[in-house]
C-alpha cells in the first residue's frame, strides 16, 4: 500500500484520484478545516464519498457539571462561536496533547457544502448501553460523544451548480434539493423572480 504523510490542506495527490476519503477524528483538529474539505473534494471522482467523525460540536461547546450520570450539561461560552481547546491524554507512560476547534455543526455543513458534497447519512453516537459500567459514562448516553457523517460528491462548486449532476443521479438530487428547499432548476426562474 502507498502510504503518505502530509497536510491535509494540500494533499499530495492526483485531482479525481480517489473514490474514497476517510477523515478519523481529524477535521476538528485541523486549523484549515474548510481547506482541508476542499482539499478531499478536489482527489475524489465524482460520485466519491468522504466518511467522517469529528467530536460532536455539542460535547466540545460545554461541559458536564459533575461526574453523575444525571449531572447537569453546561455550556458557559458560545456555541456559536468558534474557539480553541486542548485536551492532555496519558496513557501507558505517554503524555499527548491534543489541539482542537470547536466550531458549530454549520461551519462543518458549510464547508460541505461549499465543496460539493451532499451529506448522505449522519450519526451521533453516545456511549453504548455495553460500555456503559461507570456511572460517569451514563452521561453519554444523554448527548452524543461524536458525529459521524458520510457525504458524497456531487459537484465542485455550490449547491447551485447541482443542475449540472443529471442523469441516473438525477431523481436522487432532485429529492435533495427538494429536501433543501433549493428550487429545482425548471422553477428556478420562477423561484428567483418572487
Ligand atoms: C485525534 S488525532 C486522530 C488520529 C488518527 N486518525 C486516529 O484515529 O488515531 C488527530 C490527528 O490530526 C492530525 N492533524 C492535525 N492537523 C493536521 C493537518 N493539517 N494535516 C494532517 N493531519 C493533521 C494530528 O497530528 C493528529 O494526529
Amino acid at each position: 500500500m502507498d502510504m503518505r504523510v502530509a497536510d491535509a490542506a494540500a494533499l499530495p495527490l492526483e485531482d479525481a484520484s480517489a473514490d474514497l476519503a476517510i477523515a478519523f477524528m481529524s477535521l476538528h483538529d485541523i486549523d484549515a478545516m474548510p481547506v482541508a474539505v476542499h482539499e478531499i473534494a478536489r482527489v475524489l471522482e465524482r460520485g466519491g464519498r468522504l466518511c467522517l467523525a469529528i467530536v460532536h460540536p455539542i460535547n466540545s461547546a460545554g461541559r458536564f457539571e459533575t461526574e453523575q450520570g444525571d449531572a447537569p450539561f453546561v455550556i458557559k461560552g458560545d456555541y456559536l462561536r468558534p474557539f480553541s481547546y486542548s485536551d492532555k491524554i496519558d496513557r501507558d507512560g505517554l503524555s499527548m496533547t491534543f489541539h482542537s476547534q470547536h466550531r458549530p455543526l454549520e461551519a462543518y455543513f458549510l464547508a460541505l457544502e461549499e465543496a460539493g458534497f451532499l451529506v448522505e447519512t449522519l450519526r451521533e453516537p453516545g456511549v453504548p448501553s455495553h460500555a456503559a459500567d461507570l456511572e460517569r459514562r451514563h452521561r453519554w448516553q444523554r448527548l452524543p460523544l461524536f458525529l459521524h457523517i458520510r457525504a458524497r460528491i456531487v459537484s465542485r462548486g455550490s449547491p447551485m451548480d447541482w443542475k449540472l449532476d443529471r442523469g441516473a443521479n438525477g431523481d436522487y438530487i432532485a429529492r435533495a434539493m427538494a429536501q433543501l428547499a433549493i428550487p429545482a432548476p425548471a422553477d428556478r426562474a420562477h423561484a428567483t423572480s418572487v
